[in-house]
């Protein structure tokens, strides 16, 4: 292994904003090839409960850019952001780039959990069920980072889940999944783990292009938590 450049994509993977390129297009095929490998990522229990969607619809795009620019406000008053920027400057211009552009950002992918967490859930089952989605996800940011794809993890539109989740037609994924059976001990040989191969992997299991059950899919029209561009 390459430890010089796996060290230096482990240690300098960030938050792209401004440097989004909004012009240049994305192939679908790095964005299928990119959550093959983000599904390799290990959960909770050895069960997948979610899945991702990917948005390139312009309109749904804009849908959801305003909803995350609202989000953006509600939580950031402009005082708020006044004050913020005093120490973070820099930060707060980048907050604020991306959501006046976040309409303009070519793809936006969606990870999507199976359930709401219960109220009162414990420490234990709420770091199980958010742990079950966020390794994946950052493998998916790493690995788009590889291929020259910047991706800015962005959460505050979930304050209008179930306006996305309606935008998106957003099924509830029908049954468990079981997948990432290995368990971590001293290896001397690692490998691709079997059960999250193409064809099982909970990529888009359903929605604008195919019915539950098919093959994992790049969708057209999903919904997003992580952004990306050039
Ligand atoms: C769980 C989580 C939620 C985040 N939500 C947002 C968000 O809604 N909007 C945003 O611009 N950045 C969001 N970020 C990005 C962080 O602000 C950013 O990763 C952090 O400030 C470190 O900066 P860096 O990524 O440039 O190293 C989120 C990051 C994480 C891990």
């Amino acid at each position: 292994m390459d430890l010089a450049t796996v060290d230096k994509l482990l240690t300098t993977t960030r938050s792209v904003r401004q440097r989004l390129d909004l012009k240049r297009p994305v192939e679908p095929e790095i964005i299928e090839r990119c959550l093959e490998i983000a599904v390799q990522a290990p959960t909770g229990g050895n069960v997948c409960r979610y899945h991702f969607m990917v948005v390139t619809d312009p309109a749904k795009r804009a849908a959801i850019g305003d909803w995350y620019r609202q989000s953006f406000a509600q939580v950031y008053p402009e005082h708020a952001l006044a004050e913020r920027r005093k120490t973070h400057a820099r930060d707060v211009a980048s907050w604020v780039y991306l959501v006046e552009h976040l309409k303009d950002v070519p793809v936006l992918i969606i990870p999507c959990l199976e359930n709401r967490p219960e109220d009162d859930l414990s420490p234990h089952r709420l770091a199980g069920f958010y742990g079950n989605i966020l390794p994946a996800t950052w493998s998916l940011m790493l690995a788009l980072r590889a291929r020259g794809l910047g991706s800015a993890w962005t959460t505050l539109a979930l304050r209008h889940e179930k306006e996305i989740a309606r935008l998106l037609q957003m099924p509830p994924m029908s049954r468990r999944r079981r997948c990432c059976r290995s368990p971590i001990s001293p290896a001397t040989t690692f490998g691709p783990r079997n059960a999250c191969r193409r064809g099982s992997a909970p990529i888009g299991t359903r929605g604008a292009n195919g019915a539950d059950g098919e093959p994992a899919r790049y969708h057209k029209n999903g919904i997003s938590a992580a952004t990306l561009a050039r």
